[in-house]
């Protein structure tokens, strides 16, 4: 697949990783401030969970946060680079594992094993084959009241004639993602397309789940072009608290 092998390149030996990922948080005032304003509030339904798993979890930006959530967590990401940093970072939580693959594969997880699975800020990279590779995975490692969040690329719906300058792939979109869900026995539960930087709806944040899971919900769309302006907020607001908190040395 062109596009894994793009990512395999890029994320393994060519991008810088001083910052461990933190670069991406600063619009938030650092990534506990991003987590507890606008990722924690969007997954809270699911946490803490007893088997978890992150598809691309890089350095472990939110990895600490699924850690202290969790029984188990299975990270799997194509870059070993990554892989050995989050050995390294987390070898003391003995209820964490991390493995690479080939960009497509879930082989190694169990199906109807896990009950939350979480992807933001990575699958955005990742075009159609290999998020139709990736979601009828999803959907059969779920346990039966399993969900998932991923955060992906919603650019062909939005993004044509734009600067694509934090490399969504350009193939994706909102509808498609939901057909994929649906062809292979998944439900969408709320699908809210999100702005990064001034503008329309390029990325998407999906979560879905078994068919037959959830059954007192109907599916819910939202757009939200205030994205970006949440996360102002969070960062004038909120992340004050939070660097009180990580002088504490807390999580
Ligand atoms: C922008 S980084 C984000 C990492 C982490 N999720 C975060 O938010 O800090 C993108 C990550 O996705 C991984 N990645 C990209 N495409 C992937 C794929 N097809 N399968 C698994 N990992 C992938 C990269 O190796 C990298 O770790």
């Amino acid at each position: 697949m062109e596009n894994v092998d793009f990512n395999s390149r890029y994320w393994d030996g060519s991008y810088d990783w001083n910052g461990g990922g933190e670069e991406w948080s600063e619009m938030w005032g650092g990534s506990r401030a991003q987590w507890l304003g606008s990722l924690y509030p969007r997954v809270s339904a699911f946490l803490p969970a007893k088997n978890v798993l992150e598809i691309a979890p890089g350095f472990g930006r939110w990895t600490r946060f699924l850690l202290a959530a969790s029984d188990s967590y299975q990270g799997i990401d194509l870059s070993q680079e990554c892989v050995d940093a989050c050995i390294r970072r987390f070898e003391n939580a003995p209820h964490a594992r991390f493995m690479k693959n080939n960009g497509s594969s879930l082989e190694t997880v169990a199906d109807g094993s896990i009950d939350f699975i979480f992807s933001f800020d990575s699958l955005v990279h990742a075009s159609t084959d290999v998020l139709d590779a990736y979601i009828p995975q999803i959907i059969a490692k779920l346990s039966s009241r399993g969900a998932a969040f991923i955060h992906h690329s919603n650019w062909l719906d939005a993004g044509k004639g734009l600067p694509n300058d934090h490399g969504r792939a350009i193939d994706v979109s909102h509808r498609a993602v939901l057909d994929t869900i649906d062809l292979h026995g998944g439900r969408m539960l709320i699908q809210e397309m999100i702005n990064w930087g001034a503008g329309p709806c390029t990325d998407c944040l999906t979560t879905f789940c078994r068919r037959e899971a959830y059954s007192g919900w109907e599916s819910t769309s939202l757009e939200n072009s205030e994205f970006m302006h949440e996360g102002n907020y969070i960062r004038q607001f909120q992340s004050p608290y939070s660097h009180i908190a990580m002088l504490g040395n807390r999580l």
